[in-house]
């Protein structure tokens, strides 16, 4: 498994803006490169209210916009909690992007005042990618990238 400490150690000297248009492009490259297994990883911004819209990402070309209500993306903003999926092909809503992806893991983004920001998406072509822990150590990379961010806007 990703250790998550070093990783954390190192986004966090990494992100030395606080603009969170070069914070999200710096992240989503920096966890393509370091976490084993991902066929796509980036973000999405709410950027007009219950709509998801693209922001930067690594992987190809992806769905946009998303509405709350679609999706598992649509799940993680909706709900506020993290969404694992071992099997997206078990999931009547997972939107497929990129049919190589097999599991995903969504990380909910908040603003300062509690309203959802956005999300971070992470896609992987082997089943079952994302254990607990892997859940726990990507949710502790979204806490580092939160308190280097400005997010009161977007
Ligand atoms: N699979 C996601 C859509 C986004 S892409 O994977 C990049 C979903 O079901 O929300």
């Amino acid at each position: 498994m990703s250790d998550y400490p070093l990783l954390n150690r190192q986004l966090d000297a990494l992100l030395d803006t606080r603009d969170w248009l070069t914070n999200t492009a710096q992240t989503s490259a920096f966890l393509m490169q370091q976490i084993p297994d991902l066929n796509w990883a980036g973000f999405y911004l709410q950027r007009t209210p219950r709509v998801l819209s693209l922001g930067p990402f690594q992987g190809k070309p992806a769905c946009h916009p998303i509405p709350f209500d679609k999706g598992v993306c649509g799940a993680a903003a909706r709900d506020g909690e993290t969404q694992r999926v071992d099997d997206v092909h078990a999931v009547a809503d997972h939107i497929a992007c990129d049919s190589e992806s097999r599991s995903e893991l969504v990380v909910p983004i908040h603003a300062p005042d509690g309203s959802l920001w956005g999300v971070l998406d992470l896609d992987s072509p082997r089943p079952g990618r994302f254990s607990e822990a892997d859940q726990a150590g990507i949710e502790s990379l979204v806490a580092t990238f939160r308190a280097n961010s400005d997010l009161n806007g977007v």
